[in-house]
């Protein structure tokens, strides 16, 4: 404002040193001046005080605090490394009947194909080739991958689609032993558990990289 009062005075007709000095001294300038002043800064803190006081809630009391049962329920994730496994055990041979019952209605006989997802590979020596034109496989437990202990964290989870959450954890072992047996990844006589199935290594877990690019918010 100071600005445009200035270049007014300094393109206006009357150009004597005399009348610029008492432009700048007389109440027609700093009056108007002050007032403008006065009245931005009152209404931006009017308008600040009215936000925090009033329109903003701290709560808008939706929901309720669920209690440390209901939270015990949710929180069953497992870690790549096998922390929060429960305890319990499975094999292929027992994990087939489940797969069987549970599952090959939606996922195929031997998770090939089928109305969902495939589980198994029809390619099983091409892991991880999702970039190169030809070979490109659909993704499957074989060949994506990284960690066995996803399979039981996902299947407890999200499977069977129709019934999640329905199976038992010696259920769970073994139809994770069977998919893993039919990718080719542990032998069909291995019973799993909570200490070994964070041992198995899986086809595809070389193929992921930390990712450290300086923006992203996981590694702040
Ligand atoms: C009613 C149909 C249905 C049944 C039964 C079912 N699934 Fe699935 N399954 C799905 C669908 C749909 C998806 C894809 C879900 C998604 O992408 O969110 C899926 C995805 C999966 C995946 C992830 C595949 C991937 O690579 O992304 C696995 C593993 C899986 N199912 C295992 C099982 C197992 C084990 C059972 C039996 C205990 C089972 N499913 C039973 C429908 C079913």
């Amino acid at each position: 404002m100071i600005y445009i009062l200035y270049r007014l005075q300094k393109d206006s007709s009357c150009k004597s040193a005399y009348f610029k000095l008492r432009f700048w001294r007389t109440r027609y300038f700093w009056l108007p001046a002050l007032t403008f002043m006065g009245v931005a800064f009152m209404g931006e803190a009017f308008m600040g005080e009215a936000l925090l006081a009033n329109d903003f809630p701290h709560r808008f009391n939706l929901g309720s605090i669920p209690s440390p049962e209901e939270i015990s329920v949710l929180d069953t994730a497992i870690r790549p490394d096998g922390r929060g496994l429960p305890p319990g055990s499975g094999d292929s041979a027992q994990g087939l009947i489940v797969y069987q019952q549970q599952c090959q209605a939606c996922h195929s006989e031997g998770g090939k194909g089928g109305l969902f997802d495939p589980l198994v590979s029809t390619q099983p020596s091409v892991i991880f080739a999702f970039n190169e034109a030809g070979a490109r496989p659909t993704p499957t437990i074989g060949n994506y991958w990284p960690y066995a202990t996803t399979l039981f964290d996902y299947i407890r989870r999200a499977m069977p689609y129709n019934a999640p959450g329905s199976l038992s954890n010696n259920q769970i072992y073994a139809v994770s032993a069977y998919l893993l047996h039919a990718n080719g990844i542990i032998p069909e006589t291995l019973t799993l558990n909570a200490s070994n199935l964070a041992g198995i290594t899986m086809p595809a877990f070389g193929h992921f990289v930390p990712d450290d690019r300086l923006s992203t918010p996981s590694v702040k």
